[in-house]
């Protein structure tokens, strides 16, 4: 395991994300713990990439129980269908949020948040746990952002 995150310095998002995927890959190598490596993505996404919030929220039973994330303090339970999270979870799909002020139902852990990104990953076809980013900037995700999370949430499924 690397002893240290090397951040790209390159002003191009694809390469950004390019070095990070390749380090978490190697982070989370022969690690099982689900805890421990979901911990590390998300300190590796925050630290790399400066997003404002970075975490994972956990299926369990019927709802979303906050789990290993990077920024201010978060909500800690998000139902069924609701808000973004609960959303990409009941629909299984990523959502790219432009404006949090837009998409009804929203939940604001923090009025900084402005757009964000929920992506779910799967285990047996169903939606295990959702990763979030915030960004405290108004349209910060494009589909190079969803394109690259996307493969993270392939590499999560492979330890879940
Ligand atoms: N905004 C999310 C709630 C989680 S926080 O942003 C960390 C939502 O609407 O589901």
């Amino acid at each position: 395991m690397a002893e240290e995150l090397l951040i790209s310095t390159s002003s191009n998002k694809v390469d950004r994300y390019e070095t990070l995927l390749g380090q978490i890959r190697s982070l989370v190598d022969g690690e099982r713990d689900l805890i421990a490596n979901l911990s590390n993505v998300a300190a590796a996404l925050k630290q790399s990439m400066n997003f404002f919030w970075v975490g994972f929220y956990l299926v369990k039973l019927n709802q979303l129980v906050l789990g290993p994330f990077q920024g201010p303090i978060a909500c800690t339970r998000i139902d069924f269908g609701k808000g973004v999270c609960g959303t990409a979870w009941k629909e299984k799909r990523t959502i790219v949020v432009p404006d949090v002020e837009k998409f009804p139902g929203h939940i604001a852990c923090s009025s900084a948040s402005k757009s964000e990104i929920v992506l779910p990953a799967f285990k047996n076809n169903e939606v295990v746990l959702v990763l979030d980013v915030d960004s405290d900037a108004l349209h910060d995700f494009d589909e190079i952002d969803q394109t690259a999370l996307e493969q993270l949430m392939r590499i999560i499924e492979n330890f879940l």
